[in-house]
Order: structure tokens, then C-alpha cells, then sequence
């Protein structure tokens, strides 16, 4: 059965990639399409020759439709990964916009004939897109690996709130790693969901194999939250580094003290050279619920097929029609 997702994506399952630095790669993209999901091409830590690769990559790898990732404030210009875009919209279905003030970049994209997502942490973000243009609305929780919202909203308080604001299909992010996820996620009035964890650990994902290890290793406390006081909010593995930055973070009064610790350069280290002695790695709280590294593909197909097996298993949950009467 296809919900509004599945018809804007043009996907088999509304389960979507979402744009990572450093790890979304085309080919990563491409096994999550070619399992029948969305996959994103993430631009940030790319330069725009090597996101125009990757787009290539995933075109030749998958005959199904994928996306790219913009996420506005992690580049100093826009515009060499917009004309990179432009050059290849025939190739992209879809964009999503996160980071920043999406509503000059929307007008731009619908032009090209793509569909639009917009990442928010809150209703009034979610509720600007849409005014804004946006197709669909992605509501990103505090579970979520990487930049959190300042608001620190839960995926359980986020999309069901957003879900009854906003007319358009509202995807739900953050803290989802299996069918249970997905279900749970579909039944708070979401119609989709965006993985981001889950996805690193897979054979297609560019990441370092410590990294996916890391992940598969991680218990439920393996996620701490790197620069609360000072530098907005990234959720990440914990680790002596991460111990590290939270204490400059404590002791630091002005964003520059703690910026060249949590830079792109020191996620690259961790996330691509595997070494998590200098660097630091975005991962959400469900951690702990990926116990494997798999192909993406079969991610894809596996919660898919999970989450419909727990649907149909709530469908058959009867409280008992005289107790609901009382
Ligand atoms: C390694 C990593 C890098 C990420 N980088 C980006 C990014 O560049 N742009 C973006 O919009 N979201 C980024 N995210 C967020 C994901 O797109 C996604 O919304 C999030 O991971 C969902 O939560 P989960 O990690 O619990 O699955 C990143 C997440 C991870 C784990």
C-alpha cells in the first residue's frame, strides 16, 4: 500500500536515509533505494566536485530514485552545491534542507521539479516550512545522531505534535533503528522515517570500520550530548575525546574556545580514519539496537518487513470491549 511518501518519493517503503556528513556516500544512497527505501547523498564534508561523484555513483548504482542533503549553516557558500544540483536535478527526485533557514533555498528546488523535505526540531519550524513550501515535513528528535534542535524535543513529543499542525506528510527522525521504531513512528501520525545511525553500520556506508564497530559494540548509555552550554547540541559517542570536549565546553565562555574541537576535521578523523582518540563520532540513542553491520539493502527490507509484522500483532490486541465501555 502506498502512503503520500511513497507517491512524492515514488519509494516501496517510506523509510528514508538521512543526509550525513562524511558517511553519506552514492553508494550508501543507492543500496537504500535499490532495498526500496530513499537514499540521500549527504554534501556536508564534501567538497562540490566530490558530491557531484557521489551523485554519479548513485545513479549508476541504482535505477531507483535517491536525494542529496543541504544542510545550510555547515557550508560557508551555498551556491557551488546548488549549481551542482541544478546540473544534475534530472538525476535527484528529492532534496532535504536542514541547518538553517530553509525558506530562500525551497523556491529554488521546486523550480528544478524537486521535491522538498525540510528538517525541524520544533512545530514552529515545521509549520514555517510548510508555509514556505515544503512537500514534506522531517521531525528530527533529541534521540537523533548528530545536530540536535536547541529545544531538545523527544521523536514521542515531536511528531505527533507536528503531525496534527502541519497538512502535509510529516516523516519522524531520531532514535529509530528497526521495524519497532518504524511502527511506533507510523502510529504518532508520521508516514515515514529517516535513519541515520542504522545506516553507518552497513558494507555500502564510506565510514571507518572502527566507527561501524564502535556502533555494533555500543550499549544504551553510548550517546552523550557534546556541546550543551556552548556550542549547540550534538549528540555523539561517547569516548575520552567526548570527555574531553564536555570539559572544555564547561569551562569555556565563548563559542571559539570549543569550535576547533568539534569541527568537521575532527568528526572527519573519527568517522573516515578511525581514530577516536582525536575526533568525535555523531551516533543516536538507539545505539544499542544494532547489533550487526548488514548490507543496506537488507536493512531496508528487514524493517520493513518487521514493522508491518508488529503492526499486524497490534491489530490483534484486544483490551476487551466491556473494560473500554467503563
Ligand atoms: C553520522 C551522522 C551524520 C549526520 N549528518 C547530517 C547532515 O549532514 N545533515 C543532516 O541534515 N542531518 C545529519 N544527520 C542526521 C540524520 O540525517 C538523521 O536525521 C538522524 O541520524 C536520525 O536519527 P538516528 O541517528 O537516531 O537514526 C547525521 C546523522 C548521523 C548519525
Amino acid at each position: 500500500m502506498k502512503n503520500r511518501i511513497c507517491e512524492l518519493l515514488d519509494v516501496r517503503y517510506p523509510i528514508i536515509e538521512g543526509g550525513m556528513a562524511y558517511v553519506g556516500n552514492g553508494a550508501l544512497a543507492a543500496a537504500v533505494s535499490n532495498g526500496g527505501g530513499f537514499g540521500q547523498i549527504g554534501s556536508a564534508g564534501r567538497s562540490p566536485e566530490n558530491f557531484e561523484e557521489e551523485i554519479l555513483l548513485a545513479s549508476q548504482l541504482t535505477k531507483y530514485p535517491f536525494g542529496v542533503n543541504l544542510p545550510i549553516s555547515e557550508h560557508k557558500d551555498n551556491q557551488p552545491y546548488v549549481n551542482v544540483i541544478t546540473k544534475h536535478k534530472d538525476k535527484i527526485k528529492a532534496i532535504s534542507i536542514s541547518a538553517g533557514n530553509p525558506s530562500p533555498f525551497i523556491p529554488i528546488f521546486k523550480e528544478m521539479g524537486l521535491v522538498v523535505m525540510v528538517i525541524t526540531a520544533t512545530a514552529k519550524h515545521a509549520l514555517k516550512a510548510e508555509k514556505s513550501g515544503a512537500d514534506i515535513i522531517v521531525c528530527e528528535g533529541y534521540e537523533a545522531g548528530g545536530h540536535n534542535g536547541g529545544a531538545e524535543l523527544t521523536t514521542f513529543a515531536l511528531v505527533p505534535h507536528v503531525s496534527r499542525m502541519v497538512d502535509v506528510p510529516v516523516v519522524a527522525a531520531g532514535g529509530i533503528m528497526d521495524g519497532h521504531g518504524m511502527a511506533a513512528a507510523m502510529a504518532l501520525g508520521a508516514e515515514a522515517v529517516q535513519l541515520g545511525t542504522r545506516f553507518v553500520a552497513t558494507i555500502e556506508c564510506q565510514a571507518h570500520d572502527n566507527y561501524k564497530q564502535y556502533i555494533v559494540d555500543s550499549s544504551d548509555d553510548a550517546t552523550t550530548i557534546l556541546t550543551r552550554k556552548i556550542g549547540g547540541v550534538i549528540r555523539a559517542l561517547k569516548s575520552n575525546y567526548s570527555n574531553k570536549v564536555q570539559k572544555i565546553d564547561q569551562a569555556a565562555s565563548t563559542i571559539e574556545e570549543i569550535l576547533p574541537y568539534v569541527r568537521g576535521t575532527e568528526n572527519k578523523k573519527a568517522v573516515i580514519e578511525g581514530d577516536f582518540e582525536n575526533g568525535w563520532a555523531s551516533a543516536g540513542q538507539g545505539v544499542s539496537l544494532i547489533t550487526s553491520v548488514d548490507s543496506a539493502v537488507d536493512v531496508v527490507k528487514a524493517i520493513a518487513v518487521e514493522a508491518n509484522q508488529v503492526i499486524a500483532e497490534m491489530k490483534v490486541i484486544n483490551f476487551g470491549q466491556s473494560a473500554l465501555k467503563n
